[in-house]
């Protein structure tokens, strides 16, 4: 086995660091890294992608949902694939980790192969969309790939754009969209990612392994009651709804704080008409729920909604719910996790796997394909922020751990 005794992967973890400073300068708001799906400096993006992969001789490539593609074939055409991927997007005054990390990682991996041969293709994709910001449904870039991104093209964003307007006006052709999926077999996905949570960290680990994503649930809920003069409307008269949805999110943090291990959070509201003197008419918020057990967040969704009906009722309101999207926990494979653990082991890297709260693309890709994770520590236990970080050791241990779970694989493919 190539021992990589010449590597020099503290450089490439520098290198990597410094790639995704680059891409953090890609946003869409100056001042602060914001970076929707088919949003323009995703383009910028992807030109630096380019020169990075060209450099490398791989092949290049965008799909249909704007999915950014670098290839490097093995000489065995009957070779299956690896494929090694994050996301590009962000979500609003993002940090510059959360995604790039893993895509960039994906092409260190190659350079720190250089030229060894490995029995399967590798094959690096940057997905345009994971957050769920621009169009309240995460993964579509992931969805694209794994061929069930179609039924989400009338969705609309803020400005009323769907996503197939979104894509032809980027310069995609949404006809294509099912051409994106991903054809040939694929051996396995790995993706490299930040914790974005405190375990490791507490835990005085740079890495780990995830067993499995945790599930999640999004709506959309609106109150509506009475807009009116704020002066002149007595309390006991009113129905104001921002006060409806304070209740709520209060009953929210109530009933997670209650419940070991459940995670709800309102994390966007927006009163209308909006203004000092008028009593709030409307509220609109999101509700965001997770848990690793998805007998436990669908009982817990279910009350929450329950509640919101209460809170409704006793105020007055009319309340309006929509799912936005569900997705159950995903176990990440047996298989490639173990392998993973046996090149965290071989690196000197111990501890048992962890649950990640946070949702990822893996968890699209693990519906069909083999798939792992390997998370690098977050300092402070920071993300979504733009504090968000990384240590250059951990990294420099990322690429370790990689490229030994690389070798592994190439082992067992010969054994196959
Ligand atoms: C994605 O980052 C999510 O878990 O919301
Ligand atoms: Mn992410
Ligand atoms: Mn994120």
């Amino acid at each position: 086995m190539t021992n990589f005794t010449e590597t020099d992967f503290a450089s490439l973890a520098e290198q990597a660091l410094v790639r995704c400073h680059t891409l953090a300068t890609f946003t869409q708001e100056p001042g602060q890294l914001t970076r929707l799906f088919l949003s323009p400096p995703m383009r910028d993006v992807h030109s630096q992608l380019e020169g990075w992969a060209a450099a490398l001789g791989l092949e290049t490539s965008i799909d249909a949902a704007g999915n950014w593609h670098a290839v490097r074939h093995s000489a065995d055409l009957e070779a299956r694939t690896l494929l090694i991927a994050s996301h590009l997007d962000t979500v609003p005054n993002a940090g510059a980790y959360d995604g790039p990390l893993g895509v960039v990682l994906g092409l260190g991996l190659l350079e720190a192969l250089g030229d060894l041969a490995v029995p399967y293709h590798l094959h690096v994709v940057g997905f345009s969309e994971e957050e769920g910001v621009r169009f309240g449904v995460p993964f579509l870039g992931s969805r694209a790939l794994v061929g069930t991104a179609e039924p989400l093209l009338e969705l609309t964003d803020a400005a009323g754009v769907t996503v197939r307007q979104a894509i032809g006006d980027y310069g995609l052709d949404v006809s294509a969209l099912s051409e994106a999926r991903l054809r040939g077999e694929v051996l396995g996905y790995l993706e490299f990612h930040i914790e974005q949570g405190p375990v490791l960290e507490a835990d005085g680990r740079a890495l780990g392994a995830v067993s499995a994503v945790a599930g999640q649930s999004r709506f959309n809920l609106a109150f509506t009651g009475k807009a009116n003069h704020a002066g002149t409307t007595p309390m006991h008269l009113r129905r104001d709804a921002l006060t409806g949805a304070a209740e709520f999110i209060l009953a929210a943090e109530t009933q997670a704080r209650q419940t070991p291990g459940l995670v709800a959070t309102v994390g966007f509201i927006e009163a209308r008409p909006g203004a000092s003197n008028v009593i709030p008419g409307a509220a609109h918020f999101t509700l965001d729920v997770r848990h690793a057990e998805d007998e436990v967040r669908r009982r817990a969704q279910t009350e929450l909604l329950e509640t919101a009906g209460r809170i409704a009722a006793a105020r007055h309101l009319s309340l309006k719910q929509e799912v936005r999207m569900e997705v159950s926990a995903t176990p990440m494979d047996g298989v490639l996790t173990g392998l993973l653990g046996e090149a965290l082991e071989a690196e000197g890297h111990g501890g048992s796997t962890l649950v990640s709260g946070a949702g990822h693309d893996a968890m699209v890709t693990g519906t069909v394909w083999p798939s792992t994770m390997l998370f690098v520590r977050s300092p402070g236990g920071i993300s979504h922020h733009p504090d968000e970080t990384v240590l250059a050791e951990d990294v420099e241990a990322a690429l370790r751990v990689g490229v030994r779970f690389l070798t592994l694989l190439a082992e067992r493919e010969e054994g196959r």
